[in-house]
């Protein structure tokens, strides 16, 4: 299968946002209501925002591309507490259960070892039953239930879950 996993440019923003758009429909309907996802999307989808986001030192984001068309993105950042926090992680709906997920997330785990974080975090919707069965897959365990308030009067109601990154960081020590 020839997935190409690159870095995010502008010129690749609008494409981006279009997929987010897509993939939140299909992931999110029956989850949150309607309002929220339109809500969510224009928080953290405004092209505006990714734009000003390709420039932060601290942020990644990473696209995988399948016969030359975007078929996924993800994006991370490192928290306060010095984690890798896997903020994005999507891929084409028709393009799931590929290995395409796993490729971007082998990007972040790149990106979270060159920076030093031995722990990858993320946040995860409590009824997103899929993806939580995709993070178990790719080594992830919940820590914690959250719910955070987001503003407008919705909430995220929350795993939180961790993958350790101790062993691959001291394969690279050894090597
Ligand atoms: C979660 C997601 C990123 C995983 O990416 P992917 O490319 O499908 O994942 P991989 O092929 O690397 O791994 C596949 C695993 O994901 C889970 N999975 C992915 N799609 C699934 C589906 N439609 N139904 C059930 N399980 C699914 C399964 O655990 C699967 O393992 P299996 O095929 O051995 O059962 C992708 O399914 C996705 O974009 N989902 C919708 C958006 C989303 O929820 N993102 C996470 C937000 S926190």
């Amino acid at each position: 299968m020839d997935v190409l996993i690159s870095a995010v440019t502008a010129a690749d923003v609008d494409a981006v946002v279009a997929l987010a758009r897509r993939s939140w429909q299909q992931t999110y309907s029956g989850i949150i209501s309607q309002e929220q996802i339109d809500f969510m999307l224009e928080q953290r989808y405004h092209p505006q925002r990714l734009l000003e986001e390709l420039t932060m030192p601290q942020i990644w984001w990473d696209q995988a591309s399948f016969d030359g068309r975007l078929a996924g993105f993800s994006s991370c950042l490192i928290t306060p507490t010095g984690n890798m926090k896997l903020d994005k992680l999507y891929v084409d709906p028709e393009r799931q259960r590929m290995g395409i997920g796993a490729q971007l997330l082998d990007r972040v785990v790149g990106h979270a070892l060159a920076a030093a974080c031995e722990t990858l975090i993320l946040a995860v919707n409590k009824r997103n039953d899929r993806a939580i069965a995709a993070y178990r897959k790719h080594g992830f365990a919940v820590r914690e239930s959250v719910c955070v308030a987001i503003g407008d009067g919705f909430v995220m109601d929350d795993f939180i879950m961790a993958r350790s990154l101790a062993a691959h960081a001291a394969r690279r020590h050894t090597r």
